[in-house]
């Protein structure tokens, strides 16, 4: 689809305050072009606000991120509701501000599974398939980066995996940088490049995975990270929420 280079991310000092609540703090990182990269971390470390940040949705009140292009980077978030419209079709839910590329849209559609069903109301989906819909209208804006915050967090167990190896499907065919936030530990170690725990001080944890993709979840090496993972998380949300 998109025949520019992929574009990187460099975090440079980031920090960030809600009136008198500091949330993030000196973060320095650098996601390379084509990284995916997952935050793992206990509820209300600032996971969130770091992806805003990084979608460029919010000023980062210390440093900054500078992308490792001059041009217009364009980014897209994915949530854990779908944010459809409810009065639009689904293909004009995935075609949504892109001035009409309905051709397109209706090829993303049957990629990711539900072609036939571009009529339909949302309202007629199930949640992984209105999922479905929110990652094809993502990725027809063809993002530099893609930024999903806990995107598949509402689903049942089956469903989830379906959608995580529908996205690892999805992204060897449209390469892109890619920043996960979840709180499923597995799915960051089956999906990432690269697997960083945020606590409230700071990045303390990082993990670079390079096993061949698909991965398989029963994999006794992913299973001791994942246990090292969640030891971690505990701790980070002892500390924050004592
Ligand atoms: N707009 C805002 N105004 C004031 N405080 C905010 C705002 N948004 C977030 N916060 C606070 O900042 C902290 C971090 O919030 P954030 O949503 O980034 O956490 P999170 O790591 O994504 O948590 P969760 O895992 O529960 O989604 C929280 O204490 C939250 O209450
Ligand atoms: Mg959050």
């Amino acid at each position: 689809m998109s025949t520019e280079p992929l574009v990187g991310l460099d975090l440079l000092g980031v920090g960030h305050s809600y009136r008198d609540t500091r949330v993030l703090d000196q973060i320095d990182l650098s996601i390379a072009p084509g990284e995916f990269v997952t935050f793992l971390g206990p509820s209300g470390v600032g996971k969130s606000t770091l992806l805003r940040i990084l979608a460029g949705l919010e000023e980062p009140t210390e440093g900054r991120v500078q992308p490792t292009s001059d041009r217009r980077v364009v980014s897209r978030m994915m949530f854990q509701e779908d944010r459809l419209l409810p009065w639009r079709t689904v293909l004009d839910n995935t075609a949504l501000g892109t001035r009409g590329r309905k051709g397109e849209a209706a090829t993303l559609l049957s990629e990711v599974g539900l072609a036939g069903r571009e009529n339909d109301w949302p309202s007629e989906l199930s949640g992984g398939q209105r999922q479905r819909v929110a990652l094809a209208r993502a990725l027809l804006h063809r993002p530099d980066v893609l930024l999903l915050d806990e995107p598949f967090g509402a689903l049942d167990a089956i469903t989830r995996v379906t959608m995580q190896q529908l996205l690892e499907r999805m992204l060897a065919e449209h390469p892109r940088t890619v920043l996960l936030v979840t709180h499923d530990v597995e799915e960051a170690l089956v999906l990432s490049d690269r697997v960083l725990l945020l606590t409230e001080r700071g990045i303390t944890r990082e993990l670079r995975i390079d096993q061949p993709r698909p991965r398989h979840r029963g994999d006794s090496r992913l299973a001791e990270w994942k246990e090292e993972f969640l030891d971690g998380l505990l701790e980070a949300d002892r500390a924050l929420h004592s």
